[in-house]
């Protein structure tokens, strides 16, 4: 399998890598931007978190000729929990890995036909299936325009719960298409991206850990630490935007005359003015590097 590490070099530059640092990688998938991080360490260390023990098991392999790297099968949003120490630097590389993503039976790709799964925790309760088959219709339709931003949203809820039970990924994708007007079926895209992409988000709770490490994330961090976001679709990179721009913003409120010991300075600095996309050769070479958009911040000295 052929696996490419999204904007790597960018990511690698902005986490600006001291080789005596403490690290993070809260999205260790294949192990790729992991590896370009322990080369750069000398005295430091990584902490590598992910929620896939199949995809760890596989960096494990990869990165086997490395001691100073601890692993850690968890959630990135529960990071406080695992650290020993304060760290100076973290990285997320948002969404599916490529392993997610091209194996048939993991369920998340509307190109193969195959249970409704769509875990990336294989040892959590919810999946696909269980949205599909037993939320209510109300349920199904803010999950699709919430997370999907599907205008047909209503429309395919209906039609599923017509349709129940709904075993796999291909039942799913007709049931889909009969919801949508020929219109939209002509268009160029394929028709179940929306809900596909829903699905997976309300599945893994995709937002809400990002949200729970964005709170949490001053406390994580030496001065100096950064943090550096890859994002893949609007929802995730809208909340990392808004999140960033609140901490690297004075928050004291400008109509009321504030004490100098009252003003509250920003506690982080913004490195990425605009969010930066892959250069022209990243996007010949990997598909999913198009959608793609980096954000990082640093710490201030207090
Ligand atoms: C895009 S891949 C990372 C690829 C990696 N940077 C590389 O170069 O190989 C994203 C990985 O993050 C994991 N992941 C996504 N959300 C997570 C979360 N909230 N907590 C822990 N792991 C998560 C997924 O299971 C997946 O393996």
């Amino acid at each position: 399998m052929k696996h490419y590490s999204v904007l790597l070099k960018e990511s690698l530059d902005l986490l600006a890598i001291k080789s005596d640092g403490v690290y993070v990688d809260g999205t260790l998938g294949l192990g790729g931007h992991s590896l370009k991080i322990l080369e750069r360490l000398d005295t430091g260390h990584l902490y590598a978190f992910d929620k896939d023990m199949e995809a760890m098991e596989l960096a494990k392999k990869r990165l086997k000729e490395f001691s100073n790297i601890t692993y850690i099968h968890d959630d990135f949003a529960n990071m406080a929990d695992h650290l020993p120490c304060k760290v100076d630097g973290i990285l997320l590389d948002l969404g599916v890995s490529s392993l997610q993503f091209d194996e048939r039976a993991r369920g998340f790709s509307y190109r193969f036909d195959a249970r409704l799964d769509m875990r990336m925790d294989q040892s959590q309760k919810l999946d696909a299936y269980t949205i599909v088959n037993s939320y209510s219709s109300d349920e199904l339709t803010r999950i699709f325009k919430d997370y999907g931003e599907e205008p047909f949203a209503k429309k395919i809820a209906q039609k599923i719960l017509e349709n129940r039970p709904i075993e796999t990924t291909g039942e799913l994708v007709e049931v889909i298409k009969s919801a949508l007007p020929n219109k939209v079926l002509s268009q160029k895209g394929h028709p179940a991206k929306r809900v596909f992409q829903a699905l997976r988000i309300a599945v893994n709770g995709e937002l809400n850990s990002l949200e729970q490490f964005l709170a949490n994330c001053d406390g994580l961090l030496n001065e100096k630490g950064r943090v550096v976001i890859i994002s893949f679709q609007s929802l995730e990179d809208r909340l990392v935007k808004r999140h960033f721009k609140k901490l690297s913003t004075d928050q004291s409120d400008r109509q009321i005359p504030l004490a100098i010991s009252d003003i509250k300075r920003p506690s982080f600095r913004l490195l990425t003015k605009k969010g930066i996309k892959a250069s022209e050769g990243e996007l010949d070479e990997n598909l999913r590097s198009h959608s793609a958009i980096l954000r990082a911040i640093e710490k201030v000295e207090s």
